[in-house]
């Protein structure tokens, strides 16, 4: 629970941010913050609202607002347990989504109607519904960054912070894995499985979804345990392993840290792999010297804000696109007029719902 998150006293969360955030232009852009966020916390008292944050979030608004911030795992089981009337997603689509498919019959607010992500956008209901016919019998196992009608066609949903954890409990030979390439490869290397992405393979015409390679080349002989999809997160596709190698060549003692949705090659050079609230906690609980984090770059800056004492490398320069969507201005804007409610058609809701639930009890 964040303290600051009951502040009304526009004063009072002045102090807060001027403590907290580092790249703050004048007195004046954080008063005008900190006003606004004082605003949100009172419509959110007499509207009986509740504020989820995710890590992503930008700093003046990840420290002032959210009554709970985290990953994703972290905020669904928050969405799961909500008491409020209204739930306010600072977050993308899918996350919001997934509040109201636990929470049928709370408003559930997004505060940027177009707030997507890449991954949610690389497959529809349609395309799980062939892989299941081209695959009968194969479980399938979906990440949590898609829409309600695709987890709806899904046996089980998983984060970056269970996914290898969900596809063993499975007790199965194969499991397709969507949408996450990388996070697929990533979760076949951690469990020792092989992988086949049965899209690489028809481009190559090679015939109708064989067992190959990790890169989709036939493999004589090769049973696939994991049938993956081709979808990216536009932000962790951009990190290199020369980034890392440049890092360490300039901070020699630097411990780097990558999100599962970076490639295998990076997740494999970096000295930590995992999901937002590993990460942090991981920089929490060590006393490294600095620390290089491959991700959205304001969880770098929100770190500092809560734990002035470590050295974060500001080589960061990935912002997500949809996340960054998301502001003081418009979630107050949002909360005041009841806008943008997330509404998910009920019979698409309750299997969705299945998948979700499967998903937190393995944890
Ligand atoms: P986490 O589940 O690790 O919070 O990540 C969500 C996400 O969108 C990463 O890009
Ligand atoms: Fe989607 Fe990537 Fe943005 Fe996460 S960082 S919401 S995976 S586009």
């Amino acid at each position: 629970m964040n303290d600051a998150a009951t502040l009304t006293d526009p004063d009072a969360l002045f102090d807060v941010l001027a403590e907290r955030l580092e790249d703050v232009p004048s007195d004046r852009e954080l008063r005008t913050k900190a006003e606004r966020a004082a605003e949100i916390n009172q419509l959110k008292r007499e509207q009986n609202a509740v504020i989820l944050g995710h890590n992503y979030m930008e700093p003046a608004l990840f420290h002032t607002i959210p009554d709970y911030t985290g990953s994703s795992l972290e905020l669904s089981r928050r969405a799961a347990e909500a008491d409020a009337d209204t739930i306010v997603f600072c977050g993308v689509r899918f996350m919001a989504e997934t509040a109201k498919i636990l929470n049928p019959d709370k408003t559930v607010l997004l505060p940027a109607e177009e707030a997507g992500c890449s991954l949610a956008e690389a497959i529809t209901a349609e395309d799980v519904r062939r892989l299941r016919e081209r695959y009968p019998g194969v479980p399938v196992v979906t990440y949590v960054n898609t829409y309600a009608d695709v987890k709806a066609e899904s046996d089980v949903c998983c984060t970056s912070s269970n996914a290898a954890a969900v596809v063993e409990s499975l007790d199965a030979d194969t499991v397709i894995f969507i949408p996450d390439e990388f996070l697929a490869q990533n979760v076949a290397q951690e469990t020792g499985k092989e992988i086949l992405f049965p899209q690489k393979r028809q481009r190559k015409g090679t015939g109708d979804g064989a067992p190959t390679g990790g890169d989709g080349a036939p493999a004589e002989g090769l049973e696939p345990d994991l049938i993956g999809w081709e979808g990216r997160c536009v932000v962790h596709e951009m990190f290199q392993v020369e980034d890392i190698q440049q890092a360490r060549e300039e901070h020699p003692d630097t411990v780097v840290l990558a999100h599962p949705e970076c490639s295998p090659e990076v997740v494999e050079e970096a000295d930590h792999s995992g999901s937002t609230s590993s990460m942090i906690e991981y920089v929490e609980n060590t006393d490294a010297e600095s620390y290089l984090l491959l991700t959205e770059c304001s969880m770098g800056d929100n770190i500092m804000g809560e734990n002035p004492d470590k050295n974060l490398l500001r080589m960061c320069w990935q912002r997500c696109p949809h996340m960054n969507q998301i502001t003081l201005q418009d979630t107050r804007h949002n909360l005041a007029n009841n806008q943008y409610q997330i509404e998910i058609e009920e019979e698409v809701r309750v299997r969705a719902l299945e998948a979700v639930e499967r998903m937190l009890e393995i944890g």
